[in-house]
């Protein structure tokens, strides 16, 4: 058990060096990660918010935060501490801390690698598929480390056109050839693509997503369970979320909307078993930065049919809440990957608004899930593997699989079960969620 200066009671991996490639390096939720990282490194701030930082998961042997390190690829090129600066201009981060980490923010910076497609970029998919895992290979091997885990993190991007491969997937398709594990922490397609899902299964990778529950939808997760428990008859479930900042103005774009929005009832009718009227709104408000209102208005009967009304406002700092999941997720999916576990972890359910694989949909079980799993990640045993091949894996840096774009066509798995067409998974048709 190593502690932090900040206390950190999570035995840490004694040697593991692990490499966290954020794509959207820097956007908001990626500078606070690296910002909060060496933060609560230093021991200047507690690692509130980080659940793997709890006594549940002291056993889990995670690697520490002190052997994250962090590179990335971002298609801006704002520099990392400039960015802080912007954040703590706007209160997203503590006043002082972006010079009081400038070194580390520095040192990530040095390792964003420029994205893509750029404007006026002529590289087809599968030259910047090869550029990206390229790329990637390069930030294991110069800086020695035993893994790096792939998390998107990057701008929500419109649906896809006619089966084209967005961004998101291209990412996705380089982080499986550069043999690394993947994490979507948002509502793009990223591995549920049909071309990547296949590919994923085949991978010997473990995966997960996809986009973080952070706020309201967190909070449905709660409240849908009470009142199916409790046997309230929801009539209507309505919601409207306003915010700003990068994904405020991203989502402004009917199509991304449209992503995020993808699935909406998901939460609402996996927890309390049926489909009920309403819906969600996302409206752009730049006035409000990185800061959201997420209002629930919820309609609901009880005995003898009185009419009754719950309302719910949740103001939240988007990247406060996102970025210590980031790391929850960055550690674990790392440590599963070091164990040699491979498929889609299910466990994870929990940071998820539409999670991949298996699992239950009320907060309370997926933290009972998370937490048995954090307990086989301490004892070196691991779940059940995912059925189907595992060849083409790879340790990160080792070269990874064959040519993205050449494998995999649309065969339904676990990925699209909880996504684009049913299929395994958690057997419904939701795909993304609608809000945090
Ligand atoms: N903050 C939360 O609570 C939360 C919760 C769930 C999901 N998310 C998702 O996390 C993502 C990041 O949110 P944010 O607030 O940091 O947004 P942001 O706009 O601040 O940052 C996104 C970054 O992605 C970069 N980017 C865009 N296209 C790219 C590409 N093709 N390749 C590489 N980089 C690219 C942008 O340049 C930008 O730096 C969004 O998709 C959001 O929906 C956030």
């Amino acid at each position: 058990m190593s502690a932090s200066p900040s206390g950190s009671r999570t035995a840490s991996h004694p040697a593991a060096r692990t490499g966290v490639w954020l794509i959207g390096a820097r956007g908001s939720v990626a500078t606070t990660v690296v910002a909060g990282c060496a933060a609560v490194t230093a021991g200047l701030h507690p690692a509130t918010g980080m659940v793997t930082e709890t006594p549940d998961f002291a056993d889990a042997v995670l690697p520490a935060l002190a052997d994250l390190v962090f590179g990335g690829h971002d298609t801006v090129d704002c520099p990392l501490p400039k960015r802080a600066e912007a954040l703590a201009a706007g209160g997203v981060l503590p006043p002082g801390l972006p010079a009081a980490v400038h070194a580390e923010l520095a040192a990530a910076d040095r390792e964003i690698r420029p994205g893509g497609p750029l404007p006026g970029d002529h590289r087809d998919d599968a030259a910047l598929v090869a550029a990206f895992a390229a790329d990637l290979r390069d930030f294991v091997r110069r800086n020695g480390l035993d893994r790096a885990v792939v998390v998107n993190v990057a701008s929500t991007e419109p649906a896809a056109a006619d089966g084209a491969l967005p961004p998101s997937t291209l990412y996705a398709l380089a982080a499986l050839d550069a043999g690394c594990p993947y994490v979507n922490f948002t509502p793009s397609a990223g591995l549920h693509h049909p071309v990547a899902a296949r590919r994923a299964e085949r991978s010997g990778l473990p995966y997960a997503g996809r986009d973080g529950k952070t706020g309201q939808t967190l909070l449905r997760s709660v409240l849908g369970p009470m009142f199916a428990q409790r046997a309230l008859a929801v009539r209507a479930w309505s919601g409207t979320n306003l915010l700003g900042g990068g994904d405020g103005a991203a989502l402004a774009d009917p199509q991304a909307a449209a992503a995020k929005n993808a699935g909406k009832e998901r939460v609402l009718t996996d927890t309390l078993g049926t489909a009920v009227e309403g819906t969600v709104h996302i409206d752009d408000v730049p006035a409000l930065g990185d800061w959201k209102t997420a209002w629930d208005h919820i309609a609901f009967d009880g005995f003898l049919g009185a009419r009754m009304i719950l309302q719910t406002t949740w103001q939240g700092c988007d990247s406060a809440l996102a970025a210590p999941l980031v790391l929850d997720l960055a550690r674990l999916t790392a440590r599963a990957h070091e164990q040699g576990r491979s498929g889609p972890l299910s466990a994870l359910g929990f940071y998820f608004k539409d999670p991949v694989g298996e699992g239950p949909a009320g907060l309370t079980e997926q933290y009972t899930e998370l937490r048995r799993f954090a307990r086989t990640l301490g004892t070196g045993e691991t779940g059940p593997e995912p059925e189907g091949d595992t060849e083409g894996g790879g340790s990160a840096g080792g070269g990874g699989g064959g040519g993205a774009l050449g494998s995999g066509d649309g065969v339904r798995g676990g990925l699209l079960g909880s996504g684009e067409g049913g299929g395994a998974g958690r057997g419904r048709d939701g795909a993304a969620g609608e809000e945090r």
